[in-house]
């Protein structure tokens, strides 16, 4: 019998040919803020390589809240580059999704050309940033923004959109306590911090209408010092199922506190430090280089299916919409055991980017594993350089330093899965 894993599934309008999503992973391939041939490229060789839908990464719904210079933002300059990366998916049978939202305060005026915005007045130093709270007519409209980015989503050619709610990005640090101190009807009880990703939702379902599929990444918990706890999390889970979107991504960690709790394992330091640009992250790229890299980011044990525990809890609470997971997929069999668990959709970010075949080989081979050894490499690169697997660098023939080799060599054996 052919597994479930195999059959299409109704999202909402769409239809996937099967139950694989690659999921949201910043593939820093748009210079000057504009889709280029080879972010066309790595999304068809996902799509051929057999996955239901594809999401283009992280586009910001306005210019102040792109958090990289290779990013992309809501602007018609962007249209005819996406428009004919999303035919070329279709081509390939695939759907195509594209994560909107808008990261707040994780950015730097030379990314994002203003002062970085936020819940509230305050320093960020992961930018390193002052920023500065928005006022309540920035905020409506901004909530428009995300509409209107729908919109946008639609004209080129997107099947769906997936709302970044999670991580610590803007509408999650409206969310958390520790990043929102206002006193007026967006901060302080639940409802009030949770008030902007529901107005954002409300416009987002208006404009997505009866084609366009809706989900959105939300944490489970940030996993900081007042940070979304997994109670409120879950609240947060029913506030954005009362909108009847089509699908939730279950994730969790903060960028800036807990990054190895969103990818798990460890952060490959040494990498990041190369990789980083000198002109915003200074003093990220020192405390990095002078050995406090452990300090700044906690490593995270790395499991396969690293959240699936967490997410049965919100499965047991949540059977009104579509619970989608997401984190720590190495194999057929893990795939397989999301079915088990009740999971209709799960997305993967790792293996794709090793392997844009894995589906392929899945459907051969049940056990198939990618054999990704979790170095996070691919993270480490991501501030300057095109998203891709260590593996994939040295076969195009980019020399990597020895420092970083012996790095991501001593990071496989220790979270060694295959
Ligand atoms: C290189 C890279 C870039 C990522 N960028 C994003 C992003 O832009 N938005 C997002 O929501 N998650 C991002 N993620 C997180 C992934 O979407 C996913 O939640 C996480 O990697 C766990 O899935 P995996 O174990 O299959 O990789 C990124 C992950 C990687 C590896």
């Amino acid at each position: 019998m052919e597994s479930k894993l195999f059959t299409p599934y109704q999202l909402g309008p769409i239809t996937l040919r099967n139950r694989f999503i690659r999921s949201a992973a910043f593939e820093n391939m748009c210079a000057n803020n504009t889709p280029s041939q080879m972010l066309e490229d790595y999304h068809v060789s996902v799509a051929r390589g057999g996955v239901g839908m594809t999401t283009v990464a992280y586009c910001a719904v306005d210019l102040s809240g792109v958090s990289f210079d290779g990013q992309l933002y809501v602007r018609d300059e962007a249209l005819p580059g996406l428009k004919h990366l999303t035919d070329a998916v279709h081509a390939q049978g695939a759907k195509a999704s594209i994560q909107l939202g808008h990261c707040g305060n994780m950015t730097h005026w030379s990314t994002c050309h203003c002062m970085p915005v936020s819940a509230s007045n305050g320093l960020n130093l992961y930018s390193p940033t002052i920023h500065r709270r928005l006022k309540v007519e920035e905020i409506k409209t901004l909530v428009r923004r995300f509409g209107e980015a729908v919109d946008f989503a639609r004209k080129a050619g997107f099947d769906c959109v997936e709302i970044h709610a999670g991580h610590a990005y803007l509408l999650s640090q409206f969310l958390a306590p520790r990043t929102n101190h206002r006193h007026d009807q967006y901060g302080g009880s639940f409802e009030n911090r949770a008030r902007f990703l529901n107005e954002v939702l409300d416009e987002v379902m208006v404009h997505a209408g009866e084609d366009m599929a809706v989900i959105v990444k939300t944490n489970m918990y940030d996993d900081c010092w007042r940070g979304v706890s997994v109670e409120e999390g879950l609240r947060i889970a029913k506030e954005i199922a009362k909108h009847h979107v089509h699908g939730i991504v279950l994730s969790g960690g903060t960028v800036s506190a807990s990054p190895m709790t969103i990818l798990s394992g460890a952060m490959p330091t040494h990498a990041l430090a190369h990789y980083m640009p000198m002109k915003s992250m200074w003093w990220l790229k020192a405390a990095l280089d002078s050995g406090l890299a452990g300090l700044l980011i906690p490593t995270v044990k790395f499991q396969p299916l690293y959240f699936m525990s967490l997410a049965k809890r919100f499965q047991a609470q949540i059977q009104n919409v579509p619970l989608i997971y997401v984190g720590g997929v190495q194999s057929g069999d893990d795939c397989q055991r999301i079915m088990d668990e009740g999971f209709e959709l799960f997305q993967l970010a790792h293996v794709l980017i090793k392997d844009p075949e894995f589906v392929h080989h899945v459907q051969e081979n049940p056990h198939y594993h990618a054999g990704c050894g979790r170095s996070n490499y691919c993270i480490g690169r991501m501030y300057t350089k095109e998203m891709k697997c260590h593996e994939c660098v040295e076969r195009d023939g980019e020399v990597i330093p020895k420092l970083l080799k012996r790095e991501i060599a001593t990071l496989e054996k220790r979270w060694n899965q295959k």
